[in-house]
């Protein structure tokens, strides 16, 4: 038989239907799990009737495969990565490339790029999101490395990729490490959105006493709207209305309240402070995943300074679609965005990415997990100033703060009296106020610096470095 267009490694749920996606677009495929009694399950089951083979060893699957092969490795990020690298690099000859299509630390994706291109093959690290049904239907792919290795594959990923109005979800991000970079970044937006609309969730729940259905409801209308509609809402949604077979119980309402987390967020928020970025949105939404995990501390803690939610205020009402709420949660979701935009903004910059941004908005607006339409506005507030230095700045956004902030404050100061916790939302009214505060305090911060440790200071009236000797 003649050779295959496309070999998969790891055949995960993400594995098993990226190679599904690939064989539907037209590209004959081989897999190799390091268990071969997977393979085999895998090509009696879903495989089954496709033009997708299975090798036993390492090197009948690369000799299974044309040349310059195309292979694409998902599996656990870290050292599962590196061994299967040192394995399969054995075999490859001249001009083969490999993609790594975990999730993987961009680091490694530096070090891993410039080691295999030193051996004449190719390496791409390609973000890919959209869970397991993005990976069968079409994700949206983020992949970087040489330009030459993204070409190679340009044919294959435009195919397998979300389509959008203006073109698939899939464009060469830049070099290096950069596709992984970005869908770090990515990630960190995800779970600054998941943490903001859980906090809604909560206020709706705690404050006005909802049942999940009637929750579910106001997720369902707010994701008809242009600041709101997204993936995530409408999964919101489906969550809160989703019951338990057997009980009819919310299915939610039985889950532990403790939150998992597999690095990308931590990683957003390192690599954020180490560029000198400001993000407390997403920070918050990783803390806030940092403290639910203190579930026995939570509990002991509840009954010696109890909360008693005596200050019940008005979060709108079901014909205005909960509209402080909303307003509330929509500026949380610029916030996310507008710190991510500008963690990729400085890593493109810093670490010689040149994200090209309109582009990176665009391959965002399907398949992936935080596809929205706030995405088309974010595209094109890009488009018009490239160098945008935040969302705030870009006529459309900075109106939508100037019209919501207010019912933002309203919300924060009405669940902080309450007593129940918002750190995205407030974290997000932070930010915006001292975006709009031309003088911050640090003035005194600097003097402070300057009193203890002769630090010096900048003037606002004259140029030069300045040292006072402060009073005793
Ligand atoms: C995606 C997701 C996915 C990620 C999970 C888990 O874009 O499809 O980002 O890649 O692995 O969302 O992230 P946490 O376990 O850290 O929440």
């Amino acid at each position: 038989m003649s050779k295959a267009h496309f070999g998969l490694v790891g055949l995960g749920v993400m594995g098993e239907n990226l190679v599904l996606n690939a064989e539907r677009n037209g590209f004959s495929s081989v897999v190799f799990n390091r268990t071969f009694s997977k393979t085999e399950e895998f090509l009696r089951g879903r495989g089954a009737g496709k033009r997708i083979l299975g090798a036993k060893t390492i090197e009948e699957f690369v000799l299974m495969l044309e040349r310059p092969r195309r292979i694409l490795m998902m599996v656990k990020a870290g050292s599962a990565t590196d061994a299967v690298i040192e394995n399969i690099s054995k075999y490859l000859e001249e001009g083969d490339l490999l993609i790594d299509g975990g999730n993987s630390q961009f680091q490694d994706t530096e070090r891993r790029v410039k080691q295999l291109e030193s051996q004449s093959f190719g390496y791409i690290g390609m973000g890919v999101s959209g869970g397991s049904k993005g990976a069968l239907e079409g994700p949206s792919m983020m992949p970087g490395g040489t330009e030459a290795s993204y070409k190679a594959i340009e044919s294959l990923l435009t195919k397998m990729a979300a389509q959008v109005e203006d073109g698939p979800c899939v464009t060469y991000v830049g070099p290096g490490g950069s596709g992984h970079f970005v869908k770090t970044v990515h990630n960190g937006i995800e779970y600054g959105i998941e943490q903001i609309l859980s906090e809604a969730y909560d206020l709706m729940k705690r404050i006005k006493g909802m049942s999940c259905n009637e929750m579910s409801e106001i997720f369902s209308a707010w994701n008809e709207t242009e600041e709101l509609s997204s993936y995530l809402v409408e999964i919101t949604e489906l969550c809160l209305r989703t019951k338990e077979k057997d009980t009819n119980l919310d299915v939610v309402e039985t889950i532990l309240d403790k939150a998992g987390q597999k690095g990308t967020g931590l990683w957003t928020v390192v690599s954020a402070l180490e560029l000198g970025v400001s993000i407390p949105t997403i920070y918050a939404s990783l803390n806030a995943r940092v403290m639910s995990s203190l579930k026995d501390q939570r509990l002991k803690i509840e009954s010696t300074i109890p909360v008693e939610i005596d200050h019940i205020f008005d979060l709108g009402n079901k014909s205005d679609n909960m509209k402080p709420l909303f307003d509330a949660v929509s500026l949380a979701t610029i916030a996310s965005y507008a710190q991510g935009m500008d963690i990729l903004m400085e890593a493109s910059d810093v670490y010689g990415y040149s994200l090209h941004m309109p582009s990176i908005a665009q391959i965002w607006k399907g398949g992936c997990i935080i596809r929205s339409k706030l995405l088309r506005r974010i595209q094109e507030a890009y488009v018009k100033e490239p160098k945008l230095k935040n969302l705030i700045f870009d006529e459309w956004f900075n109106a939508q703060i100037a019209s919501k902030i207010k019912n933002l404050a309203y919300i924060v100061s009405s669940a902080t009296k309450a007593g129940v916790p918002v750190p995205c939302l407030s974290s997000t009214l932070d930010y915006f106020n001292s975006y709009r505060t031309g003088r911050l305090p640090q003035n005194l911060v600097q003097a402070m610096r300057d009193c203890f440790g002769s630090h010096t200071y900048e003037r606002l009236d004259k140029e030069g470095s300045f040292h006072t000797e402060w009073l005793k």
